[in-house]
Protein backbone atom coordinates (compact mmCIF):
# COMPACT_ATOMS: atom_id res chain seq x y z
CA UNK A 1 0.00 0.00 0.00
CA UNK A 2 2.50 2.40 0.93
CA UNK A 3 4.71 3.52 -2.25
CA UNK A 4 7.65 5.45 -1.17
CA UNK A 5 9.77 4.24 1.31
CA UNK A 6 8.56 5.95 3.89
CA UNK A 7 5.68 8.68 3.95
CA UNK A 8 5.96 11.44 3.73
CA UNK A 9 6.50 11.36 -0.27
CA UNK A 10 7.87 14.38 -2.20
CA UNK A 11 4.38 15.89 -2.74
CA UNK A 12 3.24 15.61 0.94
CA UNK A 13 6.48 16.98 2.18
CA UNK A 14 5.35 20.15 -0.32
CA UNK A 15 2.12 20.24 0.67
CA UNK A 16 2.97 20.65 4.65
CA UNK A 17 5.73 23.16 3.82
CA UNK A 18 2.91 25.39 2.18
CA UNK A 19 0.36 24.50 5.46
CA UNK A 20 3.20 25.43 7.68
CA UNK A 21 2.89 29.42 6.20
CA UNK A 22 -0.88 29.82 6.38
CA UNK A 23 -2.49 27.36 8.40
CA UNK A 24 -3.12 28.36 12.53
CA UNK A 25 -0.20 26.14 14.07
CA UNK A 26 -3.24 25.78 16.99
CA UNK A 27 -3.83 22.16 14.93
CA UNK A 28 -2.29 19.11 16.22
CA UNK A 29 -0.96 17.15 13.53
CA UNK A 30 -0.35 13.66 14.65
CA UNK A 31 1.88 13.11 11.85
CA UNK A 32 2.16 14.33 7.60
CA UNK A 33 -0.66 12.76 6.16
CA UNK A 34 -1.68 14.97 3.42
CA UNK A 35 -4.74 13.69 2.13
CA UNK A 36 -5.98 13.49 -1.66
CA UNK A 37 -9.19 10.90 -1.44
CA UNK A 38 -10.97 8.66 0.39
CA UNK A 39 -12.76 5.42 -0.52
CA UNK A 40 -14.88 3.51 1.97
CA UNK A 41 -11.98 2.77 4.68
CA UNK A 42 -9.23 4.02 2.61
CA UNK A 43 -7.34 6.85 2.56
CA UNK A 44 -5.22 7.89 -0.64
CA UNK A 45 -2.40 10.39 0.16
CA UNK A 46 -0.95 13.02 -2.55
CA UNK A 47 2.13 10.79 -2.93
CA UNK A 48 -0.42 7.82 -4.21
CA UNK A 49 0.23 5.87 -0.72
CA UNK A 50 -2.63 3.80 0.42
CA UNK A 51 -3.86 4.04 4.20
CA UNK A 52 -6.50 2.08 5.87
CA UNK A 53 -7.90 4.99 7.96
CA UNK A 54 -8.96 3.81 11.92
CA UNK A 55 -9.71 7.45 12.40
CA UNK A 56 -12.60 8.34 10.77
CA UNK A 57 -11.83 11.53 10.62
CA UNK A 58 -12.30 11.56 14.36
CA UNK A 59 -15.23 9.42 14.54
CA UNK A 60 -17.13 10.87 11.84
CA UNK A 61 -17.00 9.03 8.66
CA UNK A 62 -19.12 6.14 10.37
CA UNK A 63 -20.55 5.35 6.85
CA UNK A 64 -16.73 5.22 4.88
CA UNK A 65 -15.47 7.87 3.08
CA UNK A 66 -17.45 8.82 0.38
CA UNK A 67 -20.22 6.33 0.38
CA UNK A 68 -22.08 6.34 -2.87
CA UNK A 69 -25.69 6.47 -0.99
CA UNK A 70 -24.79 9.80 0.79
CA UNK A 71 -22.79 10.84 -2.59
CA UNK A 72 -25.86 10.34 -4.07
CA UNK A 73 -27.97 12.26 -1.85
CA UNK A 74 -25.57 15.38 -1.59
CA UNK A 75 -25.64 15.72 -5.13
CA UNK A 76 -29.12 15.38 -6.19
CA UNK A 77 -30.20 17.38 -2.65
CA UNK A 78 -27.38 20.25 -3.91
CA UNK A 79 -29.67 20.61 -7.27
CA UNK A 80 -32.55 21.91 -5.51
CA UNK A 81 -31.29 23.94 -2.36
CA UNK A 82 -28.58 24.19 -0.69
CA UNK A 83 -29.00 27.18 1.85
CA UNK A 84 -32.21 28.89 3.19
CA UNK A 85 -31.58 29.51 6.55
CA UNK A 86 -33.58 27.34 8.97
CA UNK A 87 -33.83 29.95 12.11
CA UNK A 88 -35.85 32.53 9.22
CA UNK A 89 -37.62 30.13 7.10
CA UNK A 90 -39.18 26.23 6.97
CA UNK A 91 -37.65 23.07 4.87
CA UNK A 92 -38.29 19.90 4.46
CA UNK A 93 -34.76 18.27 4.89
CA UNK A 94 -34.86 19.80 8.37
CA UNK A 95 -38.12 18.77 9.18
CA UNK A 96 -37.71 15.28 8.68
CA UNK A 97 -34.68 14.82 9.98
CA UNK A 98 -35.45 15.92 13.15
CA UNK A 99 -38.53 13.66 12.98
CA UNK A 100 -36.15 11.09 12.86
CA UNK A 101 -33.46 12.08 15.51
CA UNK A 102 -36.82 12.26 18.08
CA UNK A 103 -37.55 8.80 17.56
CA UNK A 104 -34.32 7.69 17.85
CA UNK A 105 -32.47 8.88 20.42
CA UNK A 106 -33.89 7.09 24.46
CA UNK A 107 -37.08 8.20 25.40
CA UNK A 108 -40.25 8.19 24.31
CA UNK A 109 -40.90 11.47 25.54
CA UNK A 110 -41.77 14.10 22.89
CA UNK A 111 -38.34 16.10 22.06
CA UNK A 112 -37.47 18.67 19.99
CA UNK A 113 -34.38 19.60 18.12
CA UNK A 114 -32.02 21.98 17.91
CA UNK A 115 -29.55 21.99 14.57
CA UNK A 116 -25.98 23.53 14.80
CA UNK A 117 -22.69 22.94 12.75
CA UNK A 118 -20.64 21.31 15.27
CA UNK A 119 -20.25 19.04 18.38
CA UNK A 120 -19.13 22.62 20.43
CA UNK A 121 -21.71 23.82 19.04
CA UNK A 122 -24.59 21.31 20.68
CA UNK A 123 -23.08 21.45 23.78
CA UNK A 124 -23.03 26.03 23.96
CA UNK A 125 -26.93 25.29 23.08
CA UNK A 126 -27.59 22.92 26.04
CA UNK A 127 -25.54 24.66 28.28
CA UNK A 128 -27.73 27.93 27.18
CA UNK A 129 -30.53 25.92 27.37
CA UNK A 130 -30.28 24.10 30.74
CA UNK A 131 -29.71 27.18 32.07
CA UNK A 132 -32.77 28.98 30.76
CA UNK A 133 -34.61 26.70 31.54
CA UNK A 134 -34.08 25.41 35.01
CA UNK A 135 -32.97 29.54 35.96
CA UNK A 136 -30.07 27.29 37.55
CA UNK A 137 -26.37 28.77 36.73
CA UNK A 138 -24.57 26.03 37.59
CA UNK A 139 -22.69 22.89 35.76
CA UNK A 140 -21.25 19.25 36.60
CA UNK A 141 -18.65 18.04 34.47
CA UNK A 142 -16.00 15.86 34.45
CA UNK A 143 -11.92 15.20 34.98
CA UNK A 144 -10.89 14.15 31.25
CA UNK A 145 -13.81 15.21 29.62
CA UNK A 146 -13.61 17.38 26.51
CA UNK A 147 -17.12 18.93 25.08
CA UNK A 148 -15.86 21.14 22.97
CA UNK A 149 -13.70 24.67 22.61
CA UNK A 150 -15.57 27.32 22.21
CA UNK A 151 -15.98 29.67 25.70
CA UNK A 152 -18.84 27.54 26.93
CA UNK A 153 -18.11 24.09 26.47
CA UNK A 154 -14.08 24.78 27.29
CA UNK A 155 -15.34 25.92 30.30
CA UNK A 156 -16.78 22.14 30.46
CA UNK A 157 -13.69 20.57 29.07
CA UNK A 158 -11.14 19.58 31.18
CA UNK A 159 -9.28 16.94 29.35
CA UNK A 160 -5.98 18.62 28.81
CA UNK A 161 -4.53 21.68 29.80
CA UNK A 162 -3.20 23.06 26.66
CA UNK A 163 -6.47 23.29 25.32
CA UNK A 164 -7.29 25.96 28.50
CA UNK A 165 -3.97 27.15 28.96
CA UNK A 166 -4.03 31.01 28.12
CA UNK A 167 -7.89 31.45 27.52
CA UNK A 168 -9.05 31.84 31.50
CA UNK A 169 -11.49 33.33 32.67
CA UNK A 170 -13.61 30.61 31.41
CA UNK A 171 -17.80 30.63 32.17
CA UNK A 172 -18.34 30.50 35.38
CA UNK A 173 -20.62 27.65 37.62
CA UNK A 174 -18.48 24.73 36.53
CA UNK A 175 -17.07 21.80 39.01
CA UNK A 176 -15.19 19.25 37.15
CA UNK A 177 -15.45 15.86 39.59
CA UNK A 178 -13.73 12.75 38.57
CA UNK A 179 -14.74 10.27 36.08
CA UNK A 180 -15.67 6.30 36.76
CA UNK A 181 -11.69 5.57 35.63
CA UNK A 182 -11.26 2.29 36.82
CA UNK A 183 -7.89 1.49 35.54
CA UNK A 184 -6.89 4.38 37.47
CA UNK A 185 -9.23 4.83 39.88
CA UNK A 186 -8.69 8.63 41.39
CA UNK A 187 -9.89 7.41 45.04
CA UNK A 188 -7.66 4.29 44.30
CA UNK A 189 -10.52 2.04 44.67
CA UNK A 190 -11.75 -1.40 42.95
CA UNK A 191 -14.66 -0.94 40.33
CA UNK A 192 -15.77 -4.74 42.00
CA UNK A 193 -16.76 -3.30 45.58
CA UNK A 194 -17.00 0.57 45.40
CA UNK A 195 -20.27 0.63 45.17
CA UNK A 196 -19.68 3.70 42.72
CA UNK A 197 -17.99 5.76 45.49
CA UNK A 198 -17.43 8.36 42.49
CA UNK A 199 -20.82 8.14 42.21
CA UNK A 200 -21.47 9.08 45.42
CA UNK A 201 -19.35 11.62 45.79
CA UNK A 202 -20.89 14.00 44.15
CA UNK A 203 -23.59 14.11 47.01
CA UNK A 204 -21.89 13.19 49.80
CA UNK A 205 -18.87 15.87 49.39
CA UNK A 206 -19.27 18.31 46.74
CA UNK A 207 -23.21 18.80 47.61
CA UNK A 208 -21.88 18.92 50.90
CA UNK A 209 -19.36 21.17 51.04
CA UNK A 210 -19.36 23.60 48.01
CA UNK A 211 -21.88 23.38 45.48
CA UNK A 212 -25.50 23.48 46.49
CA UNK A 213 -27.63 21.17 44.16
CA UNK A 214 -30.48 23.20 44.04
CA UNK A 215 -28.35 25.89 42.16
CA UNK A 216 -27.51 22.99 39.60
CA UNK A 217 -28.70 23.27 35.96
CA UNK A 218 -27.30 20.23 34.53
CA UNK A 219 -24.78 17.32 34.57
CA UNK A 220 -23.02 17.68 31.01
CA UNK A 221 -21.40 13.77 30.80
CA UNK A 222 -19.65 12.01 28.43
CA UNK A 223 -21.25 7.65 28.41
CA UNK A 224 -17.56 7.10 27.41
CA UNK A 225 -14.96 9.60 27.67
CA UNK A 226 -13.53 10.59 24.40
CA UNK A 227 -10.67 12.26 24.18
CA UNK A 228 -10.04 11.99 27.72
CA UNK A 229 -8.37 8.37 27.21
CA UNK A 230 -11.44 5.89 25.83
CA UNK A 231 -12.03 5.74 29.31
CA UNK A 232 -15.48 3.27 29.81
CA UNK A 233 -17.17 3.40 32.89
CA UNK A 234 -18.71 0.11 34.28
CA UNK A 235 -22.33 -1.00 33.51
CA UNK A 236 -24.35 0.98 35.74
CA UNK A 237 -22.10 3.97 36.57
CA UNK A 238 -24.71 6.43 33.95
CA UNK A 239 -27.55 5.05 35.56
CA UNK A 240 -26.73 6.06 39.15
CA UNK A 241 -25.71 9.42 37.56
CA UNK A 242 -29.11 9.68 35.96
CA UNK A 243 -30.58 8.82 40.04
CA UNK A 244 -28.61 11.37 41.39
CA UNK A 245 -29.54 14.22 38.13
CA UNK A 246 -33.37 12.93 39.46
CA UNK A 247 -32.79 13.52 43.05
CA UNK A 248 -32.03 16.70 42.98
CA UNK A 249 -33.97 17.64 39.69
CA UNK A 250 -30.81 18.80 38.03
CA UNK A 251 -30.80 17.96 33.55
CA UNK A 252 -28.66 15.06 32.93
CA UNK A 253 -27.03 15.80 29.04
CA UNK A 254 -25.17 12.77 27.64
CA UNK A 255 -22.60 14.29 25.04
CA UNK A 256 -23.02 11.50 22.52
CA UNK A 257 -20.84 13.56 19.85
CA UNK A 258 -17.94 10.55 19.77
CA UNK A 259 -20.34 7.84 21.25
CA UNK A 260 -23.31 8.06 18.97
CA UNK A 261 -24.76 7.56 15.66
CA UNK A 262 -24.03 3.90 16.21
CA UNK A 263 -20.47 4.02 17.18
CA UNK A 264 -20.46 1.70 19.93
CA UNK A 265 -23.01 -1.16 18.20
CA UNK A 266 -26.07 0.82 19.95
CA UNK A 267 -27.53 3.74 18.05
CA UNK A 268 -26.24 5.94 21.63
CA UNK A 269 -24.05 4.78 24.14
CA UNK A 270 -26.50 5.32 26.80
CA UNK A 271 -28.80 2.82 25.58
CA UNK A 272 -26.59 0.36 27.09
CA UNK A 273 -27.50 1.84 30.92
CA UNK A 274 -30.95 2.25 29.87
CA UNK A 275 -30.61 6.10 30.90
CA UNK A 276 -32.96 8.45 29.45
CA UNK A 277 -31.09 11.97 29.21
CA UNK A 278 -32.75 14.96 29.30
CA UNK A 279 -30.54 16.61 25.85
CA UNK A 280 -28.39 14.65 24.18
CA UNK A 281 -25.72 16.25 21.90
CA UNK A 282 -24.94 14.66 18.76
CA UNK A 283 -22.27 15.81 16.26
CA UNK A 284 -19.34 13.75 14.12
CA UNK A 285 -20.85 10.76 12.74
CA UNK A 286 -24.38 12.32 12.21
CA UNK A 287 -23.68 13.20 8.72
CA UNK A 288 -20.87 11.20 7.54
CA UNK A 289 -18.68 14.30 7.55
CA UNK A 290 -20.81 16.94 6.35
CA UNK A 291 -20.71 19.40 9.35
CA UNK A 292 -23.85 19.01 11.05
CA UNK A 293 -25.21 18.65 14.75
CA UNK A 294 -28.00 18.46 17.26
CA UNK A 295 -29.36 19.17 20.71
CA UNK A 296 -32.08 17.16 21.11
CA UNK A 297 -33.91 17.79 24.25
CA UNK A 298 -37.63 16.72 25.80
CA UNK A 299 -40.16 18.86 24.95
CA UNK A 300 -40.86 19.88 28.63
CA UNK A 301 -37.21 21.46 28.69
CA UNK A 302 -37.04 22.67 25.32
CA UNK A 303 -39.00 26.08 26.69
CA UNK A 304 -37.02 28.78 25.53
CA UNK A 305 -38.77 31.62 23.26
CA UNK A 306 -38.50 32.73 19.93
CA UNK A 307 -35.42 34.34 19.10
CA UNK A 308 -33.34 33.33 22.35
CA UNK A 309 -31.67 30.85 20.70
CA UNK A 310 -30.51 30.20 16.28
CA UNK A 311 -27.99 30.06 13.70
CA UNK A 312 -27.26 30.81 10.35
CA UNK A 313 -26.41 27.46 9.06
CA UNK A 314 -27.74 24.48 11.28
CA UNK A 315 -30.06 22.42 10.35
CA UNK A 316 -28.19 22.78 6.56
CA UNK A 317 -30.44 20.59 3.70
CA UNK A 318 -27.28 19.36 2.32
CA UNK A 319 -26.34 18.29 5.37
CA UNK A 320 -29.60 17.03 6.98
CA UNK A 321 -30.33 14.79 3.86
CA UNK A 322 -26.78 13.34 4.27
CA UNK A 323 -27.82 12.93 7.82
CA UNK A 324 -31.20 10.60 6.75
CA UNK A 325 -29.08 8.60 4.44
CA UNK A 326 -26.17 7.90 7.26
CA UNK A 327 -28.74 7.00 9.93
CA UNK A 328 -30.53 4.67 7.12
CA UNK A 329 -27.26 3.02 6.32
CA UNK A 330 -26.70 3.22 10.10
CA UNK A 331 -29.97 1.38 10.82
CA UNK A 332 -29.85 -1.19 8.06
CA UNK A 333 -26.74 -2.67 8.73
CA UNK A 334 -23.87 -0.70 9.85
CA UNK A 335 -24.59 -0.88 13.75
CA UNK A 336 -24.83 -4.31 13.76
CA UNK A 337 -21.86 -4.54 12.07
CA UNK A 338 -20.02 -2.09 14.03
CA UNK A 339 -20.99 -4.43 17.17
CA UNK A 340 -19.81 -7.78 15.40
CA UNK A 341 -16.91 -6.58 13.61
CA UNK A 342 -15.67 -4.30 16.82
CA UNK A 343 -16.30 -7.50 18.92
CA UNK A 344 -14.01 -9.33 16.86
CA UNK A 345 -11.14 -6.71 17.08
CA UNK A 346 -11.40 -7.00 20.90
CA UNK A 347 -10.71 -10.43 20.94
CA UNK A 348 -8.11 -10.61 18.68
CA UNK A 349 -6.33 -7.58 21.24
CA UNK A 350 -7.23 -9.82 24.03
CA UNK A 351 -4.70 -12.13 22.68
CA UNK A 352 -2.35 -9.87 21.61
CA UNK A 353 -2.35 -8.24 24.91
CA UNK A 354 -0.67 -11.72 25.89
CA UNK A 355 1.92 -11.56 23.77
CA UNK A 356 2.99 -7.67 24.73
CA UNK A 357 3.60 -6.56 27.88
CA UNK A 358 3.36 -2.37 26.81
CA UNK A 359 -0.16 -3.60 26.28
CA UNK A 360 -1.84 -2.12 29.61
CA UNK A 361 -5.35 -2.19 28.99
CA UNK A 362 -7.98 -2.54 26.67
CA UNK A 363 -11.66 -1.45 26.30
CA UNK A 364 -14.52 -0.89 23.66
CA UNK A 365 -17.68 -1.65 22.45
CA UNK A 366 -18.34 -1.89 18.77
CA UNK A 367 -15.68 0.10 16.52
CA UNK A 368 -15.04 2.63 19.89
CA UNK A 369 -11.34 0.56 21.30
CA UNK A 370 -8.78 1.93 23.42
CA UNK A 371 -5.55 0.68 23.71
CA UNK A 372 -3.88 1.92 26.76
CA UNK A 373 -0.03 1.32 26.82
CA UNK A 374 2.21 1.46 30.15
CA UNK A 375 5.69 0.99 30.47
CA UNK A 376 5.24 -1.66 33.33
CA UNK A 377 1.74 -3.75 33.81
CA UNK A 378 2.05 -3.71 37.99
CA UNK A 379 2.96 0.07 38.39
CA UNK A 380 0.91 1.45 34.89
CA UNK A 381 2.97 3.61 34.73
CA UNK A 382 2.04 5.39 31.09
CA UNK A 383 3.69 4.87 28.29
CA UNK A 384 3.61 8.25 26.26
CA UNK A 385 6.81 8.07 24.48
CA UNK A 386 5.77 4.50 23.10
CA UNK A 387 2.21 5.46 22.51
CA UNK A 388 3.74 7.95 20.10
CA UNK A 389 6.21 5.26 18.53
CA UNK A 390 3.64 3.09 17.88
CA UNK A 391 1.14 5.73 16.11
CA UNK A 392 4.18 6.58 13.64
CA UNK A 393 5.09 3.18 13.05
CA UNK A 394 1.24 2.29 12.00
CA UNK A 395 1.38 5.72 9.62
CA UNK A 396 4.88 4.24 8.08
CA UNK A 397 3.17 0.84 7.59
CA UNK A 398 -0.22 1.98 5.95
CA UNK A 399 -1.81 2.36 9.12
CA UNK A 400 -4.13 5.61 10.41
CA UNK A 401 -4.70 5.79 14.03
CA UNK A 402 -4.85 8.21 16.27
CA UNK A 403 -4.04 9.16 20.05
CA UNK A 404 -6.17 9.69 22.79
CA UNK A 405 -5.52 10.66 26.80
CA UNK A 406 -1.92 10.20 28.00
CA UNK A 407 -1.22 7.06 26.06
CA UNK A 408 -3.74 5.62 24.57
CA UNK A 409 -4.68 4.72 21.54
CA UNK A 410 -7.73 4.79 20.26
CA UNK A 411 -9.48 2.73 17.20
CA UNK A 412 -12.51 4.20 15.55
CA UNK A 413 -12.79 3.48 11.92
CA UNK A 414 -15.74 3.50 9.61
CA UNK A 415 -18.78 1.37 10.45
CA UNK A 416 -18.40 -0.24 7.55
CA UNK A 417 -15.42 -2.08 7.90
CA UNK A 418 -14.95 -6.38 7.38
CA UNK A 419 -13.52 -8.19 9.73
CA UNK A 420 -10.41 -8.77 6.78
CA UNK A 421 -9.74 -5.53 7.05
CA UNK A 422 -9.81 -5.37 10.73
CA UNK A 423 -6.84 -8.04 10.82
CA UNK A 424 -4.82 -6.36 7.98
CA UNK A 425 -5.19 -3.26 10.30
CA UNK A 426 -4.53 -5.28 13.64
CA UNK A 427 -1.33 -7.05 12.12
CA UNK A 428 -0.07 -3.83 11.11
CA UNK A 429 -0.77 -2.61 14.78
CA UNK A 430 0.86 -5.91 15.72
CA UNK A 431 3.96 -5.34 14.00
CA UNK A 432 4.42 -1.93 14.98
CA UNK A 433 4.06 -2.43 18.40
CA UNK A 434 6.45 -5.58 17.88
CA UNK A 435 8.93 -2.94 16.65
CA UNK A 436 8.50 -0.31 19.47
CA UNK A 437 8.92 -3.05 22.18
CA UNK A 438 12.13 -4.50 20.40
CA UNK A 439 13.28 -0.28 20.26
CA UNK A 440 13.71 -0.45 16.84
C1 LIG B 1 -17.33 14.03 23.24
C2 LIG B 1 -17.06 15.25 22.39
N1 LIG B 1 -17.77 16.36 22.62
C3 LIG B 1 -17.57 17.47 21.90
C4 LIG B 1 -16.63 17.52 20.90
C5 LIG B 1 -16.44 18.77 20.10
O1 LIG B 1 -16.87 18.58 18.79
P1 LIG B 1 -16.41 19.58 17.63
O2 LIG B 1 -14.95 19.35 17.41
O3 LIG B 1 -17.24 19.19 16.46
O4 LIG B 1 -16.69 20.94 18.11
C6 LIG B 1 -15.86 16.39 20.65
C7 LIG B 1 -14.80 16.42 19.61
O5 LIG B 1 -13.89 15.64 19.60
C8 LIG B 1 -16.08 15.22 21.41
O6 LIG B 1 -15.37 14.11 21.20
Amino acid sequence: MINNSYPPGPNAVEWVSRDKSVISQSYTRAYPLVVEKGEGVYIEDVDGNRYLDFTSGIATTSTGHCHPAVVEKIISQSKKLIHMSGTDFYYTSEIKLAEKLVTITPGKQPKKVFFTNSGTESNEAAMKLARYHTKRPLFISFIGGFYGRTMGSLSLSASKEVHRRGFAPFVPGVSHVPYAYCYRCAYGLKADDCDFYCVRWIKEELFRTKVPPEEVAAIFIEPIQGEGGYVFPPDGYLKKMEELAREFNILLVADEIQTGMGRTGRMFACEYDGVIPDIITIAKGIASGLPLGAMVASSSVMTWVPGSHANTFGGNPVACEAALTTIELLENSLIENAAIVGAHILSKLKDMQNRHPVIGDIRGKGLMIGIEFVRERETKERAVKEREKIIAACFRKGLLILGCGQSTIRLMPPLILTTEDANAALAILEDAIDEVERGI
